[in-house]
């Protein structure tokens, strides 16, 4: 027997930590913040900045990148720009986010005995040693801000240090604004703010395509099985879910040994990573819903992301006849599609021009799911018997 095939030969390159080189349909956003940082820094003059957006939305890789392509422009007139990175999410105070910057610039100061003005004293004189335009940037700021901080403000007035400047980017899920005091709220005019869309199901296409070519052996996915990732995806715009879905559907496939990601693998991560149906679940359905699910179930069992609703159709009038049951009239089964994916088990796709639907069923392994439901109907067969 050959060794299994290795799929995710950079499997670092889906960790949320790592930075892309290219972030599709952030590119404008990127432009834009690229070119008002660069002509605000080239005059000696800060540039503040609140970006917001939902999980997952690319507000931290898009401020990263910022950061980043900022660092290596080179002189933004006198001097460089240098960024500092600081997560918010468990130093919720203003002084142990101090504290996280001055060890940026090569300060360690006990944790008490210094109040924050003094702190930010230190701080200036530690950046005084290296001239820059300083980027200081707080991700996951809500609960920082929400408790009343001194440091946005000390931050964003602190205009000049002697030596460049210090630019503020506040980042979070939710509009910062109605929190902060007022003159920090002037800081975050119009041109200041940015808010970014939840993804939707195309741009997540591209994204994973993108990331999928750095992370994946080349030829072990294909264009219909990312689409499929994004249609599960796209109901929370999140990439993070969507590249999570893509790093265990590939493992599941080197698990099982295949060389290629296949359509199974994808349900077989969406059904770990958020199970939706449980075998209870499936106690609920009528015997109609669970026909035609099985019929969609033995369908992708076979192959495939999704199946045409005709084919379907025709494979559930020959399931019908294998379990003896009566046939049953075109706009029942139609019923019970849409019923269906209204319980969140099917999705529907409106096919080109509108000739046949494509039905698609993410939650959980096919072959597991013909399983389940076959013992189901098997047992109502019984009763009825
Ligand atoms: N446009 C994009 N192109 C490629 N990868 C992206 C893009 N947007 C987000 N990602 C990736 O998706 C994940 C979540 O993005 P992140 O910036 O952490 O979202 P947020 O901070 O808004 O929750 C990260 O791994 C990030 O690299
Ligand atoms: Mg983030």
């Amino acid at each position: 027997m050959t060794p299994p095939t290795r799929i995710l030969l950079r499997e670092e390159t889906l960790d949320p930590s790592f930075l892309p080189p290219k972030l599709p349909h952030r590119e404008p956003e990127l432009a834009l913040l690229l070119k008002r940082y660069r002509e605000a820094l080239a005059r000696g003059v800060p540039f503040h900045l609140l970006l917001t957006g939902g999980v997952g939305s690319g507000k931290t890789a898009l401020a990263r990148r910022l950061a980043a392509d900022l660092e290596r422009a080179g002189r933004l007139g006198e001097y460089p720009a240098q960024a500092t990175y600081v997560n918010c999410w468990r130093r919720a105070s203003d002084r142990t986010v101090m504290l996280d910057l001055l060890r940026s610039v090569g300060v360690s100061l006990p944790d008490r005995g210094y109040s924050l003005s003094e702190m930010l004293d230190v701080f200036e004189q530690g950046i005084r040693r290296t001239p820059a335009h300083h980027l200081v940037l707080l991700d996951e700021a809500s609960a920082l801000v929400k408790q009343g901080t001194k440091l946005v403000y000390l931050l964003s007035r602190s205009r000049e240090v002697g030596l460049g400047s210090i630019s503020l980017v506040l980042i979070a899920a939710e509009d910062l604004l109605p929190y902060l005091d007022a003159p920090s709220r002037s800081s975050f005019g119009v041109t200041h703010r940015l808010a970014l869309a939840p993804y939707g199901r195309a741009a997540l296409a591209d994204i994973l395509v993108s990331r999928a070519e750095l992370a994946l052996r080349g030829g072990s996915f294909d264009r219909d099985l990312l689409d499929q990732i994004a249609r599960v995806a796209a109901p929370g715009g999140d990439a993070r879910f969507a590249l999570e879905l893509l790093a265990n559907a590939a493992r599941a496939a080197e698990d099982a040994g295949a060389e290629a990601l296949a359509a199974e693998h994808v349900r077989r991560a969406k059904g770990s990573i958020l199970p939706t149906v449980t075998e209870s679940q499936l106690e609920t359905l009528s015997t109609n819903q669970l026909g035609v699910l099985l019929a969609i179930a033995r369908s992708l069992k076979r192959r495939g992301t999704s199946v045409p609703s005709q084919k379907l159709r025709a494979a559930h009038a020959a399931l019908l006849e294998e379990l003896g049951g009566p046939t049953m009239s075109r706009t029942t089964f139609w019923r019970t599609l849409k019923e269906l994916e209204r319980d969140g088990l099917v999705s529907l796709d409106a096919g080109a021009s509108g000739e046949s639907s494509q039905v698609a069923m993410d939650e959980l392994p096919a072959s597991f799911l013909a399983t389940l439901l076959e013992e189901r109907l098997g047992r109502a067969g019984g009763r009825k018997a």
